[in-house]
């Protein structure tokens, strides 16, 4: 379901409004910076509209503006940020964003930086109904079942638009209309700037209102609409903390949906998090508590979960994660994961590689079909197939100041417990012993030894620990030895 499937109408400009301060989510974080679903709210309006293929974007920037500003330089760096240094009102901000564009002509999107939910679909419309009808300003609107705090659309009794009303300006018959202004709108720049030079602030809230343009128009004589959303999703704004959570949720339903259309499974929609920049694919299988996130993709027949988040991790065909956080890991085809292991970025498995449990891996490569089954480090290197990482190795990288590699070749056994001391290399098919500090290279089938010979105190708990449950065992096991005459008598020895 791309939003591209049918051609999209283009305008010539997109002003996004989002220099208000967004009090009632009481937060030190601007509102339209908040994220939800894998982009900030902005992110969400920007992304709606860029497929209208608009050559200006004009963001209107007041509040957290350094912030905004900064944020918008990352996600859409060719916008125009317009600073309004006081919130007059959106009206005042839509004015602004025009002045900045002065020789722009044409259709201008004019959206309020605050409504995640809007999708290119919904836009579209509205422009080619705007463009069909020949307006000189079209709103979004919706029928919603609660329009408390929204603006009115007032209809004449031929049903074309007149005016938007705010519901603190409006009659008691007004307040019962249950049609309301979106917060989106398409206007001729020409017309929109003739209009917004006019709008005063006779209003509750002394400010200068986006929404009189409209009944300016009308009272000058030309052609205004409304264009209902087919989904009154789409225009749900977002002004607290309780509203971020009911957008996210919506927007999470949306990709699950989806998701669920292409093949997937989703075994528990409720606890499953996808962000609409991930993508899971046909016979992917997603276990309760699975969050797919940033540009995660899951190929088919992998089986992500459960309790398992991804953050930019590519997950190839038939790999299984449990239990796992990964982030900036590509997670090779028939690969596995967990459970209870920390995959970090530029671990790259290749096809049936094994990252066992309680693992920590950071830009490493392992081999196919190679395994780090149990409780290891593995930090800068790169592992050959069909090698062995002994359970609690550690690939000692780092010496305080600097990181350094390790390479293992092919078929390798690192014995368990065995530390790879930076740089360092194991060639193919070689074995290192069981506790073993590497420090030097270890040559192709070579079976590395570092580690101190074990040498047994015959008797010492007999001598030293007199009368204790260890000693009493001791001399029973040595009374049973006599009787059988096997030989106990512990001397030094390797492996
Ligand atoms: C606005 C509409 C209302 C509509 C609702 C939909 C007006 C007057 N009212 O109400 O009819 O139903 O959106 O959600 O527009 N802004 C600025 N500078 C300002 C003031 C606002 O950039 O000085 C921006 C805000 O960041 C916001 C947008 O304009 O993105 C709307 O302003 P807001 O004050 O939130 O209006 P609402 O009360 O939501
Ligand atoms: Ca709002």
């Amino acid at each position: 379901m791309t939003p591209q499937e049918t051609p999209v109408p283009a305008v010539a400009a997109v002003v996004v409004l989002a220099a208000g301060q967004g009090t009632r989510m009481r937060s030190a974080t601007p509102k339209v910076l908040h994220p939800l679903g894998g982009r900030s709210m902005l992110g969400h309006v920007l992304a709606a509209a860029e497929p209208l293929g608009a050559g200006t974007t004009v963001v209107v920037v007041g509040a957290g503006r350094a912030a905004v500003e900064e944020h918008l330089e990352r996600i859409a760096p060719s916008a125009l940020p317009v600073p309004q240094e006081d919130q007059r009102g959106s009206g005042h901000a839509a004015a602004l964003a025009l002045a900045a564009v002065p020789d722009l002509t044409g259709t201008v999107l004019v959206v309020n930086g605050d409504a995640p939910l809007l999708r290119t679909e919904t836009v579209a419309a509205l422009v080619e109904a705007h463009a069909k009808a020949g307006n000189a300003l079209t709103v979004l609107t919706a029928d919603v079942l609660d329009p408390t705090g929204l603006g009115r659309i007032v209809r004449d009794a031929d049903g074309s638009v007149r005016a938007i009303v705010e519901e603190r300006d409006a009659t008691p018959e007004q307040r019962a209309i249950r049609e309301i202004n979106a917060g989106v709108y398409v206007g001729d720049a020409a017309a929109l700037r003739s209009a917004l030079d006019r709008i005063g602030t006779d209003n509750d809230q002394g400010e200068l209102y986006l929404t009189d343009a409209l009944g300016i128009l009308v009272a000058d004589g030309a052609p205004v609409g409304g264009a209902r959303a087919e989904d009154p999703d789409d225009v749900l704004g977002c002004n607290d903390r309780r509203e971020l959570a009911d957008r996210r949720r919506t927007l999470n339903d949306r990709v699950l949906d989806r998701l669920m259309r292409d093949g997937v499974t989703v075994v528990d929609p409720q606890t499953t998090w996808v962000d609409v920049t991930a993508d899971a694919a046909a016979d992917a299988v997603l276990q309760p508590g699975t969050q797919l996130l940033g540009t995660t993709t899951v190929a088919p027949g992998a089986v992500v979960g459960p309790d398992t988040t991804l953050v930019d991790c590519a997950v190839g065909e038939g790999a299984s994660v449990v239990r796992s956080h990964c982030l900036g890991a590509d997670i090779g085809p028939e690969a596995t994961v967990g459970p209870f292991s920390y995959l970090r970025p530029g671990t790259r498995l290749l096809r049936g590689a094994k990252v066992g449990a309680f693992v920590e891996t950071k830009n490493v490569e392992v081999g196919e079909d190679s395994k780090v089954p149990h409780l290891s480090y593995v930090g800068d290197a790169t592992i050959g197939r069909g090698s062995n990482i002994g359970a609690a190795t550690v690939f000692v990288n780092y010496d305080g100041v600097a990181k350094h590699s390790t390479t293992v070749g092919d078929h390798v056994r690192i014995g368990s417990d065995t530390m790879l001391v930076a740089p360092v290399t194991v060639g193919d098919g070689a074995y290192t012993a069981a506790g073993s500090v590497i420090t030097s290279d270890v040559p192709a089938g070579a079976m590395a030894v570092a580690r101190a010979h074990q040498r047994n105190v015959a008797g010492w708990v007999r001598r030293r620990r007199p009368g204790s449950p260890a000693a009493e065992a001791a001399a029973a096991a040595e009374q049973r030895d006599a009787t059988s005459g096997a030989d106990r008598s512990g001397a030094d020895h390797d492996q």
